[in-house]
């Protein structure tokens, strides 16, 4: 099988257990389960090499590639690539979300202290890097903050281009507001 045949086929067979996941309900042991699977999809590291996913510096430092996505806007796997640094502010994201290291390191910060009342205050830490990954509920609010390059798996319960928008913390007015994700995906399905 050519690589590409051999990485759709993995990311089929992933996609099809974390749909069946997501059909029995989404909890914490939901999106754990799904963290599961993509941590044993991201042990196939020679199927995503970073040469098949450069990053562009034209935007904030990171390249978004989409690897799977359903018809109904379900179900969206991306490979962000970052050259160098990006960072993002505290958000939330209206769907179950996880990411995965394949290559370098990616910290998420988790916040609580997001009921909207004040700024979000920093609840844990942890970085993503190759064998690691972080699950989201849709409500769970964090932030990335990546320097020096990193390659992960972005997976969520539904297409972030048509999710409506969402809510994230203005670290200048001190205050939150709503974003759509308007930024260009690269579709990279075979
Ligand atoms: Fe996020």
């Amino acid at each position: 099988m050519s690589n590409n045949v051999e990485r759709a086929t993995a990311v089929a067979a992933a996609m099809a257990d974390i749909r069946a996941i997501d059909a029995d309900g989404i909890n914490r042991d939901a999106v754990e389960l799904i963290r599961r699977r993509l941590l044993q999809l991201a042990e196939h590291s020679d199927l995503f090499p970073w040469t098949d996913f450069p990053s562009d510096e034209s935007r904030d430092g990171s390249t978004m590639y989409l690897l799977s996505q359903d018809q109904d806007h379900r179900f969206a796997l991306y490979v962000q690539s970052v050259k160098d640094v990006t960072e993002a502010p505290p958000h939330d994201h209206l769907t179950w979300a996880c990411i995965v290291g394949l290559e370098g390191e990616e910290i998420n910060r988790r916040y609580d202290n997001v009921a909207g009342d004040g700024p979000p205050r920093v609840a844990e830490e942890f970085a993503v890097r190759p064998g690691r990954g972080i699950a989201f509920l849709p409500d769970d609010v964090h932030s990335i903050h990546v320097t020096g390059g990193a390659l992960n798996f972005h997976c969520y319960g539904h297409d972030l281009l048509d999710l409506p928008a969402r809510n994230y913390w203005d670290e200048h007015q001190q205050e939150w507001r709503t974003m759509k994700v308007q930024f260009p995906i690269i579709d990279a399905r075979s």
